[in-house]
């Protein structure tokens, strides 16, 4: 036992706000400096990758940790606590053996036990069919009760998902309910087999489609229309030999390009863009055209800075920048190559939300992540305290499709933002009229708040909920209209 770490590694990815949160509990009756307005009622999850124990990989990426789900109540002008573990294979049997058993992120062969799944469930959070599911992309999802967060266990729909992987992306018709997913990796890493799949709400699988991708590589988010599918594949690419001699999952190619795929049926046509990296998908519809029109985060350099080229050059992480641009397509046309997108913001950005009820339709408001010194955050003041290995962002935008103009929400000069999430207003059908929801880091309190927003007055937080622990940076989440529940949780 002696060589079993008992403390986290000297590292920025679990060292001041990075360092691992661990905690579970329940806080009644939040602080709120400010007003909720009544009308709120829901709950907003989100998921942060959070290792229970020191991992025995010496340089673990931040988001390698396992999935650990917050859960905010808010009703009647108040705001209420909860935080659980998934209790994945990996959390449970890592829990009975007192040290990390899981080796390198996605790669089997450093493992010091044999898993049968080796989900750590800490990418993303969706309501569906009266359950939480909790994803990460290299597995099915796991199943969780909303209230209590308890972990069901894996869920793979009552036998009917095909593909052993499951996206932390899938995509909701807002009309129809229905759920659009994917897995890349079907049938097992370094596979090249993508899986899409259409399910009912009541949780039929109405249609699977198989396809092979151009390369193995890394598909994280995809885009959906009424007709299509669409997925930028980047250059991350995965050489199973590689794995098998305990290399990483994942190493960048500079050879390769971004491949967007379009798929209105079970035939992918492959387009090609120069080798670039897609981030997170805002928005995707067909225009009257009939084009495809695909909005989403494209940087020109490997964001995942921690997984290198063959050689071993990266970049340096602070001169990654973001942008939302927009792709638009003729799925009819034989050219292949791509036209430049048009970028739509130019600010350094991230972590694209919109109006739900507008997913794959024409739309107009876009939220997100932004980063602009400018804004006057004290980096210096805050810099002993960040921790590392994650992308800084320091306001909230909410672009609009139509004016082209940009407001921003700056939360204070030692606070950093996490993912927003948009709430549509109480028996209001406009679009983007509502509020948004954002994970704050405080790094002077070291500890979170939870601000929110109305849009119809962006600028300025009509409520910050404080938190009296510290959540570490995570990913992604929703918000759940309390009239949305299972009628059994509510
Ligand atoms: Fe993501």
């Amino acid at each position: 036992m002696s060589d079993i770490r008992v403390c986290f590694p000297d590292r920025p990815q679990f060292s001041g706000f990075m360092k691992p949160c661990r905690v579970e509990g329940d806080v009644s009756q939040l602080e709120v400096y400010g007003e909720i307005p009544k009308e709120i009622d829901g709950v907003f999850y989100r998921v942060m990758p959070d290792p229970q124990l020191p991992p025995f990989i010496d340089n673990d990426p931040w988001f390698n940790g396992d999935g650990n789900v917050s859960a905010f109540r808010i009703k009647d002008g108040r705001a209420s606590f909860r935080q659980r573990y998934v209790r994945t294979e990996k959390f449970v049997r890592e829990r009975e053996a007192q040290r990390a058993l899981i080796g390198k992120y996605r790669n089997k062969f450093t493992d010091a036990v044999e898993f049968k799944v080796r989900s750590t469930a800490n990418t993303n959070v969706v309501y569906f069919n009266g359950q939480l599911l909790a994803l990460k992309e290299d597995s099915p999802p796991y199943a969780m009760d909303p209230v209590t967060l308890e972990t069901k266990g894996l869920y793979d729909f009552e036998g009917q998902l095909p593909s052993l992987t499951f996206t932390a992306h899938p995509k909701f018709d807002p009309v129809t309910g229905e759920m659009v997913c994917f897995g890349y990796e079907a049938r097992g890493d370094g596979t090249p087999d993508v899986c899409y799949y259409s399910v009912s709400p009541t949780g039929k699988f109405t249609e699977v489609v198989w396809l092979v991708a151009p390369v193995v590589a890394m598909i994280h988010d995809f885009a959906v229309t009424d007709n299509w599918v669409s997925e930028p594949v980047p250059r991350s690419v995965c050489d199973i030999q590689r794995m098998k001699q305990g290399g990483e999952h994942w190493q960048w190619s500079p050879e390769t390009p971004l491949y967007l795929g379009s798929c209105p049926s079970n035939v992918m046509q492959w387009f090609q863009y120069k080798n670039s990296f897609p981030g997170h998908t805002a928005n995707a519809y067909e225009d009257e055209q009939g084009h495809l029109v695909i909005d989403l985060g494209l940087s020109e350099k490997n964001v995942f800075f921690w997984w290198p080229d063959a050689q071993g050059s990266a970049p340096e992480p602070s001169s990654i920048v973001s942008q939302l641009v927009r792709f638009t397509i003729d799925p009819q046309s034989e050219k292949r190559a791509l036209s430049k997108p048009e970028i739509l913001q130019h600010g350094n950005s991230e972590f694209y939300r919109i109006d739900d009820r507008f997913a794959t339709c024409p739309y107009r408001h876009c939220y997100f992540d932004l980063m602009d010194p400018q804004l006057g955050t004290d980096l210096e003041r805050i810099g002993p305290k960040l921790g590392g290995g994650f992308p800084l962002y320091n306001a909230v935008a909410h672009f609009d499709n139509v004016t082209g103009e940009t407001e921003v929400y700056f939360p204070g000069d030692v606070h950093l933002v996490q993912e927003p999430v948009f709430l549509p207003r109480k028996d209001s059908t406009t679009e983007g009229d509502g509020y948004i929801l954002v994970l704050v880091n405080n790094y002077e309190t070291m500890a979170s708040e939870l601000h929110l927003l109305d849009t119809r007055d962006f600028t300025r937080a009509q409520a910050r909920i404080l938190l009296p622990v510290r959540l570490r940076q995570g990913l992604h989440g929703s918000w759940v209209d309390g009239g949305d529940l299972n009628p059994r949780t509510a």
